[in-house]
């Protein structure tokens, strides 16, 4: 990770590899350009227009300095219209410079002076950059030829400027933290099933919790049989993998009332016994999204260190179908006592969430929240660029869509429609886990609604977001580490919201 630092360097003085410079759409110069313009002696806005370029976000052009300037290499760099011009603009345009610059190890810019708010755009601009920078090459043997494919070399990020110095500095502080957190849940999520099982989760689970300060408890398998978890037990039980229940805490909250958060920890979803076809399983080593998404935010949170208590009970099976494997019609008995009809075995998300959902709403907590790369209805609702979210507490919804709109992580509300009920209910046992076909974000969402009792929960359906199977504009082919920067921002303005309320 490059270190950031703030500077009041002028753009055309700031000894760097490369500078960076924001101009807006329309080619309007934007912080320190002319500045620079007038260095180089150069009518960069005719350089631009030349090459047809207008300034929409991440839309950039290389310009030589020749010695004129200190940094060796200029980069203008669109951030769409200027009245427009916000945090999300700097994150997505800084996305685009940390994929494509590979070799500069010091950079510099003002392109965290963007956008009406310092720390926004300052947090916007490091977490952008690091994003950008992502590469999962662990497993590649040779090295890759192709340069921008190459893990970057950058070292050093300087913040050019003299304004609110501490809000800059908070900013990229807090940028930092939350896209290192993101791309470590990216990590956990592009390690193949083959290495990343159910054990492999507990252990880096064990390590944070180690590093960053929390309390942290595994559930082996007899202990969650013992436990009455019937669903994390039966998911696993195809699998010689055996499944966990990862509960971490972070306490910085004195007595109050834990924010609980849990995702879905499914490791490989081969449909179990209700097998998937060949192509719908190449990317479920992905189905643990929601899982990395909940490790990683806890990381963030112990490392922010807000005044809150935050507490995670991540459940993590294979569904393989090995001769061990539950079978359509089986029943199976969830934490608490409720029992589900197990029609088929690729709604296997659900069966493993209602235990830890069941378990955390013993603890009494202010909130339950569950993210879940749980059905492909989600996808076909809302495209790949949203998460559904549904719960039972208009409130924390709102929250969370607020979240995820300030980190660039957007979602869309679905409605819990409770005349659907009906679609689970099962003959045999309390409810079943399929429905029909229509409405089946919904369906999934309702039998989740089963296992909170009465206290405020929402479920983010994330199996659109979590990862994408092409490369695009932004994202890379992979994990996306969405929706763990979501959760982080929700807790933290949950936290700063509580010290408020005891400052009135
Ligand atoms: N893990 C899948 C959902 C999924 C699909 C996530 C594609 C990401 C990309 C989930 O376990 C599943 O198989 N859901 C089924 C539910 C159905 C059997 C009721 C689905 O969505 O088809
Ligand atoms: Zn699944
Ligand atoms: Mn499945």
């Amino acid at each position: 990770m490059p270190d950031f630092e703030v500077s009041s360097a002028s753009p055309a003085e700031a000894a760097a590899d490369l500078l960076v410079l924001p101009f807006f759409q329309g080619r309007k110069p934007g912080p320190g350009l002319d500045a620079v313009r007038r260095a180089l002696g150069a009518d960069l806005m005719a350089h631009l227009a030349e090459q047809r370029i207008e300034g929409k976000v991440g839309e950039a052009s290389t310009v030589p300095t020749f010695g004129r300037l200190k940094a060796g290499t200029l980069l203008l760099l669109g951030v769409g219209p200027k009245d427009q011009a916000d945090a999300s603009s700097v994150r997505r345009a800084m996305m685009k410079v940390g994929r494509t610059l590979s070799k500069f190890p010091t950079v510099a810019s003002t392109l965290h002076q963007v956008g009406p708010e310092a720390q926004e755009s300052a947090h916007a601009f490091a977490e952008g950059l690091i994003l950008g920078t992502y590469r999962f090459d662990r497993y590649k043997e040779r090295p890759i030829d192709d340069a921008s494919k190459q893990k970057p070399r950058l070292k050093r990020v300087l913040a050019l400027g003299d304004g609110d110095r501490r809000a800059v500095r908070e900013g990229l502080r807090r940028g930092q933290i939350y896209a290192d957190a993101a791309n470590w849940a990216r990590d956990l999520v592009n390690t193949p099933a083959l290495d990343a099982t159910p054990a492999f989760l507990a252990a880096e689970a064990r390590k944070i919790a180690a590093l960053y300060g929390m309390q942290c408890r595994i559930w082996t398998k007899p202990q969650l049989v013992r436990g009455g978890f019937g669903g994390i037990v039966g998911v696993g039980s195809g699998s010689i993998n055996d499944p966990r229940l990862i509960e971490l805490s972070y306490l910085g909250g004195g007595k109050s009332a834990p924010i609980a958060i849990t995702g879905k920890g499914v490791t490989f979803d081969s449909g179990g016994l209700s097998i998937k076809p060949a192509e719908a399983m190449e990317w479920m080593k992905a189905d643990m999204g929601g899982a990395a998404a909940t490790l990683a935010a806890m990381r963030a949170i112990a490392q922010l260190k807000p005044k809150i208590n935050v507490i995670a009970a991540i459940p993590s099976s294979e569904n393989l179908p090995g001769g061990s494997a539950i079978r359509p019609g089986d029943v199976l008995r969830h934490r608490g006592g409720k029992t589900s009809e197990v029609l088929n075995t690729d709604a296997e998300g659900r069966l493993i969430l209602a235990d830890a959902l069941a378990y955390l709403a013993e603890k009494k907590p202010r909130v339950i929240i569950d993210s879940a790369t749980l059905t492909g209805a989600a996808m076909v609702a809302l495209g790949l660029e949203l998460w559904a979210v549904m719960g039972n507490d208009d409130r924390l919804i709102q929250d969370l869509l607020e979240a995820g709109r300030a980190e660039g992580e957007p979602g869309w509300q679905l409605p819990l429609w409770t005349d659907y009920r009906k679609n689970i209910e099962s003959g045999v046992a309390d409810v079943k886990n399929t429905g029909p076909r229509w409405g089946g974000a919904i369906n999934a969402g309702l039998f989740l609604a089963e296992f909170v009792g009465d206290v405020p929960w929402a479920h983010l359906d994330v199996a659109g977001t979590a990862f994408s199977e092409h490369n695009g504009e932004y994202w890379p082919r992979g994990a996306t580490g969405s929706p763990a920067r979501t959760l982080i921002r929700y807790v933290e303005e949950q936290a700063k919201r509580g010290s408020a309320r005891s400052r009135a």
